[in-house]
């Protein structure tokens, strides 16, 4: 959500640097984009509505070497080119990009207007830049005119300020995420890394409540409300550029979709003493909840049943969203388990205070090392599949499933047996993930691409992967799709199969199989045309894909071939899976 991308420093190439890097961040889903290159005294800026990769010729052929790019997602002002950041100061010597919500923005308009400022746009962004060049009047520099500026602004945001006659670049924080290259050549500041992993692979992380100044030759960070210095640790990253890039693949999803090969491995290789020591905290906790949202949401749903099945444990899932309210059955001695591909989501985030301000502990599962999760979490345990760039997230699920399933093992004290079962499970998604299988998935997608509505029924942890496979068709193919528990449907969804309505059934070879086969028969009585995601055949389907048997993993299996149905439905219906209307790959707003 609204990508941020600023560089200072020798390079004079500020403005394709940062317009490339902004490419980079694409994944996060935006609507309109905007650059700004301080060039003499003021800023040449460019800015236009859809997709900066979609624009030819977009060139900046002048010397500049400090610079600011910004993909936008609407939030105040509608999606129009007046409203795309960046936003300058009356004078034009100010440049400001910022993600996240001023709430106190109108009041704060109201004043500067009086002052005799004057707006462009209907964002809320735009107070900040005018904020700024009124506090600059008084204030002894250009960091102290923003950080006056900033102990004003009500509601969460991350702040890129760019200031010609000083030739620095501000930046602070208080929710949303930013992060720091060090550069041999200048400091690179961006929303995430895959902005700036061509340059340096040497980062400092801006956490909360905190600012940075930086002229490109040297970086102060300091406490936003008090001003004191904080020192900050150089990080190395290990993620590679080509992690981060598409390779021979036509999309990320495909990318990400077929790295499972390999990805669900290094999930499972987990240090050992760890897993133990994070089951028993589970094991003594006195209630434990498992939180987050979208996707990652449904791996905890999945998790409710692992740690049931196989751990005889009792947890609670809750949408991260709904968390607060569950505020009452926490106490300091309850855990909560988070679950965050990007580790920024907001609603997780604010679940996590909710859970701190009880003196409760968080273990934080997620994908993205260094991230505010990772950070503010007490526990904290990598999925380590490697950059996630499409918003449609696979092999961060399939991630977390694995994690989430060996810490239910390790609490039964099986930890061996679920590693066994794990590793095995990965070496079949590798068999199962060849082109002749994704060409069957790509001609059934043939079949049903026209169908507008589309039902997904499961059982056990295939319920919530039913629900999951049913997020993944929507975001992507833009087909009405739903996922219900198998013996829900008498109760409503089967007033809504007509005849050959596409029904998918995930099924597994387990105590559940029989009730599935029995609701896919019931679907097909009132004309469905099923398809069974299973490892067995049965004369109800009338497509069978065949997935591994793999027991208590049969969620992460089954849900692959889903994955590549719903890549081959987005296309095939002439959409971009990578970029999905509407959504984006990190909400860091609520
Ligand atoms: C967005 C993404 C989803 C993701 C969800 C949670 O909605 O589009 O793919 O599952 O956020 O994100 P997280 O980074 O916390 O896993």
């Amino acid at each position: 959500m609204c990508g941020i991308f600023g560089y200072v420093g020798t390079r004079k190439d500020a403005g394709a640097l940062v317009v490339e890097g902004l490419k980079n961040l694409e994944y996060r889903g935006y609507d309109s984009w905007g650059v700004a290159c301080s060039i003499g005294d003021g800023f040449l800026v460019k800015k236009d509505i859809g997709k900066i990769s979609e624009v030819n010729g977009l060139q900046f052929y002048e010397e500049c070497s400090l610079a600011v790019a910004h993909t936008r997602w609407a939030t105040h002002g509608g999606v129009t080119k007046e409203n795309a950041h960046p936003h300058l100061s009356c004078d034009k010597t100010i440049a400001v990009i910022h993600n996240g919500i001023i709430e106190n923005f109108g009041e704060i308009r109201d004043e500067l207007k009086k002052k005799g400022h004057t707006f462009v746009s209907e964002t809320d962004t735009e107070v900040i830049p005018h904020l700024i060049e009124e506090e600059l009047k008084t204030a002894e520099d250009f960091a102290a005119a923003v950080r006056k500026a900033c102990l004003r602004f009500e509601g969460r945001f991350a702040i890129l300020a760019l200031h010609t006659a000083s030739h620095s670049l501000v930046a602070a924080r208080t929710g949303s995420p930013l992060i720091v290259g060090v550069g041999k050549d200048g400091y690179y500041v961006a929303s995430d890394f895959p902005a700036f992993l061509k340059h340096t692979k040497t980062v400092q992380y801006i956490d909360n409540g905190e600012m940075l100044v930086t002229d490109g030759n040297s970086i102060i960070f300091s406490d936003l409300a008090t001003g004191v210095e904080k020192p900050k640790r150089e990080i190395e990253i290990n993620w590679s550029i080509e992690q981060a890039e598409k390779g021979d693949f036509e999309h990320f999803m495909l990318k990400e979709i077929m790295d499972q090969k390999e990805s669900v491995a290094r999930a499972v290789n987990q240090d050992e003493e760890q897993i133990m020591t994070l089951a028993k905290a589970i094991h003594d906790a006195k209630g434990t909840f498992l939180v987050g949202c979208g996707t990652a949401a449904k791996a905890c749903m999945a998790a409710e049943y692992f740690f049931s099945v196989i751990a005889e444990k009792h947890v609670n899932f809750a949408p991260a969203s709904e968390f607060k309210l569950y505020h009452h059955f926490l106490k300091p001695e309850s855990l909560l388990i988070v679950v965050s591909q990007s580790g920024e989501t907001a609603d997780v985030l604010d679940a996590m205070r909710v859970a701190k301000l009880k003196g409760a502990k968080v273990l934080a599962i997620v994908n993205v090392e260094g991230s505010t999760i990772a950070r503010e979490a007490d526990y904290t345990l990598r999925i380590n599949a490697g950059p996630e760039r499409a918003v449609a997230s696979t092999k961060a699920l399939t991630g977390q499933l694995a994690v989430l399933l060996l810490i239910a093992y390790a609490l039964a004290g099986k930890l061996r047996q679920g590693k066994t079962l794990l590793l095995e499970t990965s070496s079949q998604i590798a068999e199962m993930l060849n082109p002749r299988y994704v060409t069957r998935l790509k001609e059934l997608a043939e079949k049903i691409k026209n169908d507008e509505n589309l039902y997904i029924i499961g059982k056990s942890w295939n319920y919530p992967m039913a629900m999951e496979s049913a997020i993944k068709i929507q975001e992507v193919s833009y087909i009405h799709a739903e996922g219900f528990a198998g013996g829900e449907l008498k109760h409503g969804p089967i007033a809504l199969i007509e005849q050959d309505t596409p029904c998918i059934a995930l099924v597994g070879n387990d105590e559940v199989t029989t009730d599935v086969i029995t609701n896919s028969i019931e679907l097909k009585a009132r004309g469905a045309f099923m398809i069974g995601v299973a490892p067995k055949k049965h004369e109800v389907f009338a497509e069978w894909i065949k997935v591994p048997d793999a027991g208590p993993a049969q969620a992460i299996v089954n849900i692959i071939p889903i994955q590549v149905l719903a890549y081959f439905l987005a296309v095939k219906r002439g959409k971009n899976p990578d970029m999905p209307r509407n959504l984006a790959k990190s909400v860091t707003v609520k």
